[in-house]
Formats: structure tokens, sequence, C-alpha cells
């Protein structure tokens, strides 16, 4: 009996001091949508034993946070995890900050529960160095039926017609556009022109492999023309605004429409609103059969104490999770980027998401988000931002902005 109970105590001893660590995580999910889709991992880690110390550096598309993660691991102090996507990965992976977690991924068979898409992006040469929470579309455009009523117009599908439902909605004294005024929100405003003007081909060779004679075309006059004539569709006070005040805007039926990542959708849930009852989730423009992806993830970075890693192994493995993958994707308004997983508790707006994805696979439509750091480097994504930026805020003609973008993409690469 002694005997036994010693086993079981010394069992409990093992078992706290294999899971006791802190786990400290750098992310940016501060808006209600977002705050509740991480609320949710601590609450796993915290059921699993591991101490949840948070780290949130708000400001949406995460400038602010790489800012802070950079002087964090300058300073020989980064978090045992950090909420970083696409590229970026491979640059810390580079500098050898990264920690391998690929016993995990192995005993857990990541290979096959992730689509190629995603796992090639979370490993650094070959080993998994990072754990992927979702998949979110970028390419949405939303909408609040109730306004779209009271100006009689219609929700678009091709840009030139959007151009036409917004100022009809303008006519009738209301916003057409909700934007925020930030270099992030104007190169999401972009890159869904981008598409929608150009298509899968045209983006992926111009934005994705920064081919030059494709980046110089007739076809990039066309987009910066159509996205000059955004500017005349958002209201004066959008410099500045945050995106999640934008989509209140849409929900409160302040504005029409929202051109943003399905991360929109987390506000509207929050909100408590009923996708094709109170607003509408339809492609961005001309995308439809088209998928800008952005692959939310965490990157592990490499801890000396075994308790750190201890916790670090048991995030991964409950980032992985179905129970994980599914709650946290109903509240952040993505789809889980494991594969196999049961549709019935999601929305209209998640299936159409998740068909998009498999169908877009297939036809070349599914490319990555250059606006979210998925497609380039940071060095190049960073001279999109300022061309679209200086382009949206200022009266360049669409000649001025393709000069530009060639030239800054240029210099950048
Ligand atoms: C994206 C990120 C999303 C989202 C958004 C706003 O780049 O991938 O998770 O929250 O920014 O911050």
């Amino acid at each position: 009996m002694l005997k036994r109970t010693l086993a079981a105590c010394i069992a409990a001893t093992t078992m706290t001091a294999a899971t006791a660590a802190d786990v400290e995580v750098l992310h940016y999910w501060t808006s209600g949508g977002e705050a509740k889709s991480v609320a949710y991992l601590k609450e796993k880690l915290t059921e699993a034993g591991v101490g949840w110390k948070d780290f949130a550096v708000a400001g949406g598309g995460g400038e602010n946070a790489m800012t802070v993660l950079k002087s964090r691991a300058v300073s020989g102090t980064p978090p045992t995890a950090a909420q970083i996507k696409g590229p970026s990965i491979q640059e810390w992976g580079d500098l050898g900050f990264l920690a391998d977690i690929d016993s995990v991924a192995q005993a857990n068979n990541w290979d096959a529960l992730l689509p190629s898409v995603v796992s090639d992006v979370m490993k650094h040469e070959g080993k998994y160095v990072a754990a992927p929470v979702n998949v979110h579309r970028v390419n949405w455009l939303w909408a609040n039926p109730a306004v779209f009523q009271k100006a009689g117009a219609t929700i678009p599908t091709t840009w030139d017609d959007f151009i036409v439902q917004a100022k009809k909605i303008k006519d009738a004294g209301l916003i057409p556009l909700a934007h925020g005024g930030q270099a992030w929100q104007d190169a999401t405003v972009f890159e869904a022109v981008v598409l929608g003007v150009g298509g899968a081909d045209y983006y992926q060779k111009a934005f994705v492999e920064l081919d030059q004679a494709t980046l110089a075309s007739d076809t990039t006059d066309e987009v910066f023309r159509v996205f000059g004539e955004l500017r005349g569709l958002i209201d004066e006070n959008s410099p500045g605004r945050d995106w999640n005040v934008a989509t209140s805007m849409v929900i409160n039926g302040e504005a029409a429409m929202q051109i943003m990542g399905d991360w929109a959708k987390g506000e509207f849930t929050v909100a408590g609103k009923t996708p094709g009852v109170d607003y509408v989730c339809v492609a961005a423009p001309g995308t439809s059969g088209a998928f800008t992806f952005n692959v939310d993830s965490f990157a592990f970075f490499a801890q000396s104490d075994a308790d750190a890693q201890a916790g670090q192994q048991e995030m991964a493995k409950q980032i992985l999770g179905e129970d994980f993958q599914e709650v946290f994707n109903l509240n952040k308004g993505s789809i889980p980027a494991r594969l196999g997983m049961a549709r019935d508790n999601f929305d209209s707006c998640a299936h159409a998401s998740m068909d998009a994805f498999v169908a877009s696979a297939q036809t070349g439509g599914l490319v990555p988000s250059f606006a979210h750091g998925m497609a380039v480097s940071e060095a190049v994504s960073g001279a999109i931002y300022d061309v679209a930026t200086n382009y949206f805020n200022s009266d360049q003609s669409p000649a001025d902005g393709k000069s530009q973008l060639v030239e800054a993409i240029q210099a950048a690469m």
C-alpha cells in the first residue's frame, strides 16, 4: 500500500516537474475576437499544467509586435514562443534563434495532419520549428445588407461594379468602405485589388515571384487605377483607425463594407451577429475562385532550461489538437490548419473558406498573402506597404504608383 502511495507520489512529482514551466507567449491578438481566441490557448495550457505569461503587443498586422520581438531577441531574452509566420520563420531559423520541436511533430504525425502548403512553412532545414493555429483567408468583403438596402445598392462581384455600388451608397449619405488608414490595412485592400484585377497568375508572378516584367506590365496600371478610385469611398476619419473599429462601423450600420481577412468575422461573432442574416461575407470583388492565405503560427525560441523546453513541447502538442483547432478557429474567424476536422460547428463563411481553400489549390488560385507576411521577405513586403500607403494617401497617378512599385521592390530584393 505504502509502496503504491509512494509510487503515486513520485509519479505526481515527476509530472509536475516535467510540466511546471511557464511559457511566455508574444502575440498581437488584442481585439475582441482575437482576445477570446488566444484565451483558449491559455486555457488549454493551464489545464495541461503549463503556466501562461502573456506578452501581448497591440497593433493589427503585428508590426509593433515584431519590433518588440527583435529587441528582446537581440538582448538575449526572447520569449518562449512568438506569433511569427511565413518566410519570417526561415529568417529567424537562419539566425539560429529557433528551437526544434520535431519530436512532438513526429510523435503526433504532423506531416499527415497538415496540408503541405502549411507544413512546409513550419519547418526550418526539414525540422518543425513552429506550430500552425489556423488558415485565414484574406480576400473577403464584409457587408451590411441593411445599408445596401437603404441605398438601393447590390453587393458587388467585380471592382468596376464595386465603384458603381459604392457611389450609390455615398449618395445616400452613408460610408461605402470602412477603412483604417494604417499601412498594413492599405496593403490589405491593395492586395485584394491586385488579385481581383490581375487574377491569380499575375498575382503570383508579380507579387510572389517578383517578376519585373509582370510588375511593369499594363495590368499594374489598371491595379493602381482601381486602387486610386477607392480613395474617395472612405470617410475622413479613417487615418490611424484600428481595423476592428472599422469592422464595428459595418456591424452598426455606419458603413456598408470592409475589405479584410476573416479575423473580421471574429468581431461579428463577438457582437452576436449571424452570417447571412446580419452580415454577408463574399469573396473580394473579382476573386471568387482565389484564396490569399495567411497562416498564423507560433515559432519556438531556443531555451536552455529543460522545464521551458517541456512547456514549449506541450504548447506545440496542444496547438495541433482537434479540440484547440476547433474552438480557437470558431472564435478567430479562420479555418483549422489541421486536415480532416468536422465542419458541423462552423458557419457558412467558414464553409465557404474551406471549400475555396480546397478548390483554389487545384486551380492555382491559392496564393500567399503578401500583405500578411506569407509571400515575400520583410524587406520586400515593407517596400510594398510603403508604395501602397503613399499612393493611397496622395494624388499620385497610376503611372507614378507603378514606377514607384517597380523601383521599391527592386531595391528591396
Ligand atoms: C493578421 C494576423 C491575424 C489578425 C490580423 C489583425 O496579420 O494574421 O491573426 O489578427 O493580422 O491583427
